[in-house]
């Protein structure tokens, strides 16, 4: 391991300026190329321009402000052209271990012998069972908050009205529960649904998607960045309900809060179970499935993910959803909660809603909306996801 360059003697708290009591120091890891666009954006707002505390490779951590977190993301967003990504750390101890390169996928200890299809009756019952109206009423009862900000009280009620539905859609289940994630640091909690596995209760597959949006300040329905994640996977839930599906394995669906302002939800969740020894064997990520904008209908991103869950994951859509076509894509930066997992060691994939650079140009904008989705109004696209993660859920917990 190359040594980390210690730049901590330049710490002097460059934000203190302005910083009130509850405006907390935090550090963001991101690449090196992205400094000077952020210290413009700094400049533009009068901020001055922190030091960096660490650097390693082509990567720089910063100390931030909580409250610039925004701007950053908007930055880094337009700036960029969905070309960077930051990581947000609660402490410099924290980002440090960041900069070591993540431990051995577990899922090797299991080997090939997880990726089978083996499980048609399950996954041809819920691929058949999920429904468009359905995906939909969950992507408008998402997208009716103004802002589902991690910080905002709408944002935590968002949170909310989805464990009370996903409590609903489980209520006849003993063997489905209903729970929050609270983080110490922010308002808005995790939602997560938890399956307990009837045979290998300990050995966990996780389907999740990001449940906040982006700003604080004005309407920011969020509809398909990332309602549509969230809705594609709620109706997987539905239909392991209406097909009687009792995995052997535990799954847990997972709505994390703070995705875009650093992963934040999803770091302290898959840091949760990496720190607790919790056999994760694979993780399936949705965020943005409902504007089709490639000829292709899915973009596996290569990425940030595994190569060999990956492959499964093109062999379910070619078993299980043949209509459905695809093609890999790249992010370039760790763009969303999978990249949590993938740090933390964990087999992760992110199925797209398109080729990475051809998605929805609305997204972080109040015109992120179901009126502005492909097709318009409907949630047709983000259907397909929920047949592909229903034969995930079919295949990967049986
Ligand atoms: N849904 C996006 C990520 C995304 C955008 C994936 C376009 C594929 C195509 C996610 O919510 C997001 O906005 N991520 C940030 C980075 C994150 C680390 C704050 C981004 O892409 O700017
Ligand atoms: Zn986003």
């Amino acid at each position: 391991m190359k040594r980390l360059i210690p730049f901590a003697l330049f710490l002097m708290s460059p934000t203190a300026a302005f910083a009130g009591a509850d405006d907390r120091e935090l550090w963001i890891s991101l690449g090196s190329d992205a400094l000077a666009p952020v210290a413009e954006a700094f400049a533009r707002e009068g901020w001055a321009m922190p030091a960096a505390s660490l650097a390693k490779d082509d990567v720089t951590v910063i100390p931030v402000r909580e409250s610039q977190l925004e701007s950053i993301a908007h930055v880094m967003h337009e700036k960029f052209n969905r070309c960077a990504g930051f990581v947000t750390y609660e402490s410099l101890d924290e980002a440090e271990k960041s900069l070591v390169p993540a431990p051995e996928p577990r899922v090797e200890t299991l080997g090939p012998a997880l990726y089978t299809l083996t499980n048609p009756t399950a996954a041809n019952c819920m691929v058949g069972a999920v429904t468009e109206p359905n995906v939909r009423s969950t992507i408008t009862s998402m997208a009716a908050y103004t802002t589902r900000y991690y910080t905002s009280t709408s944002g935590v009620n968002a949170a909310n009205w989805l464990r009370s539905h996903w409590a609903t859609l489980a209520s006849g289940r003993t063997d489905m529960a209903a729970t929050l994630f609270t983080h110490a640091a922010w308002a808005q909690p995790s939602v997560v649904l938890t399956v307990t596995g009837s045979t290998f209760p300990n050995e966990v597959v996780v389907v999740g998607g990001h449940l906040d949006s982006t700003s604080s300040g004005s309407t920011a329905p969020g509809a398909d960045d990332n309602a549509s994640g969230i809705a594609s996977f709620t109706e997987v839930i539905r239909a392991m309900v209406a097909c009687d599906y009792r995995p052997q394995r535990t799954i847990k669906f997972i709505g994390y809060a703070a995705e875009e302002v650093g992963l934040r939800g999803s770091k302290e969740i898959a840091t949760y179970h990496r720190n607790n020894g919790i056999n994760v064997v694979g993780v399936l990520q949705l965020d943005m499935t409902n504007y089709k904008g490639s000829t292709a209908d899915v973009g596996i991103v290569t990425d940030y993910t595994n190569a060999t869950q990956n492959t499964f994951i093109r062999n379910l859509i070619t078993t299980y959803v043949p209509g459905v076509t695809y093609t890999n894509t790249t992010c370039g930066y760790a763009c969303s909660d999978h990249a949590s997992w993938t740090n933390a060691g964990f087999a992760a994939s992110i199925p797209h809603e398109a080729v990475v650079s051809q998605g929805n140009p609305y997204i972080h904008t109040v015109n992120d909306t179901l009126a502005r989705s492909n097709p318009p109004n409907m949630a047709t696209h983000a259907l397909k996801f929920s047949k592909i993660a229903g034969a995930y859920v079919a295949e990967m917990g049986k």
